[in-house]
């Protein structure tokens, strides 16, 4: 079956190398390496690990989830051929979904707030998604960007809102592919796994997994962004607090327990929350030190790993998530005034100032 889907015009390809091909974009989504992380594993005693989805043909740990929940419409029969996928979305999701739909011959259809980047816009429409920017309006307006995707696609034959924050079709791709390669890579000694949330759908998953799998050994903590309420309500016993502050990394923190999140949450064994100065200078330093160049997320959640190994004790495995490159952010987290602007132009060492080449 697959050397029949991997042909190239009439030529079949040489059997030597379509055994060893995968099939198209949708092939390659996932079985991403499993990076150990020197420095710190040194500093620290422990070893630390990155799962490397940057790697992800879409570039990010989205992609998992854009094709979890395509391949589970398909599957329920709510999406047939030609038909439309549609989403709210600023950011990787929409990337992953665009690159999908592409691949499996539907329509994609992306809401997102009118204050994102062109570039953004742009992106998507390269991968030949209709972007509808509306404005950038609350949660509780039936105007927002959501709502505006789940009754696009309420309206229209044959098309699917892929609701990620809690259509569980998320968390079920990372405890069906992430979770088992962390296991199988780390030859199932993982003492513990960490990550930030935005849906929840790559803790959650994951994490469900590797504590299935282990039999509870295997603790899984949550890392938080400043402005998110998740590791309050963790420390707190389950108290959800009011959101407020922000942070400069994308993609991550949340105010609610959304219901990928739900299937995990009360069995998770803590939380940590990490402040922007010290995300930033990891990212630089994994950077100088690695030669990873990662977006703030990736950044934030070795932080998080780290702080976790120190916690845990010397001869520890500490697992956790490189979300994407910062090749999508980069006009920011490496210019000047935009360091400064945030004021984290101190949280970088003088040794490290050097790759902040922009203006
Ligand atoms: C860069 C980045 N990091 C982390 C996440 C969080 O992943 P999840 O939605 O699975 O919680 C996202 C989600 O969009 C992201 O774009």
């Amino acid at each position: 079956m697959m050397s029949a889907a991997l042909r190239t015009g009439t030529k079949p390809l040489s059997r030597a190398f379509s055994s060893r091909a995968v099939d198209g974009f949708v092939g390659a989504v996932g079985n991403t390496p499993l990076i150990y992380l020197k420095k710190w594993s040194e500093k620290t005693g422990c070893t630390i690990v990155g799962k490397g989805e940057f790697q992800n043909p879409g570039g990010s740990v989205k992609d998992r989830a854009a094709l979890g929940i395509v391949q589970d419409a398909e599957a329920r029969g709510l999406l047939k051929p030609g038909g439309t996928v549609v989403e709210g979305t600023a950011g990787n999701t929409g990337i992953g979904l665009a690159h999908v739909c592409r691949a499996r011959g539907y329509k994609c259809v992306i809401f997102m707030p009118n204050t994102q980047s062109q570039e953004k816009i742009d992106l998507l429409r390269m991968l030949g998604a209709e972007v509808h920017p509306v404005p950038a309006v609350a949660y509780e307006n039936p105007a927002n960007y959501n709502h505006q995707a789940r009754d696009y696609a309420a309206n229209l034959p044959n098309a699917i809102w892929t609701d990620q924050f809690d259509n569980t079709a998320n968390a079920n791709a990372h405890y069906a592919t992430t979770g088992p390669e962390i296991w199988e890579q780390t030859e199932g000694k993982v003492d513990a796994f960490i990550c930030a949330t935005g849906t929840g759908g790559t803790l959650a998953g994951t994490g469900k997994f590797l504590k299935e799998k282990s039999k509870g050994k295997t603790q899984i903590w949550l890392a938080d962004p400043p402005g998110s309420v998740l590791q309050s309500y963790i420390a707190s016993g389950g108290k959800l607090k009011e959101r407020s502050g922000s942070s400069i990394t994308e993609g991550i923190g949340q105010g609610r327990i959304t219901q990928n999140l739900g299937t995990l949450v009360k069995d998770l064994d803590g939380a940590f929350t990490v402040p922007d100065d010290k995300s930033i200078h990891m990212l630089y330093d994994l950077l100088d030190n690695e030669g990873l160049y990662l977006g703030a997320s990736s950044a934030l959640n070795v932080v998080a790993a780290v702080e976790l190994a120190q916690k845990l004790g010397p001869g520890h495995t500490v697992a956790t998530i490189l979300c994407d490159g910062a090749y999508r952010y980069q006009s920011r987290l490496f210019s000047k005034k935009w360091l400064e602007a945030k004021g984290l132009q101190d949280a970088i060492p003088d040794h490290l100032k050097k790759y902040a080449v922009l203006d």
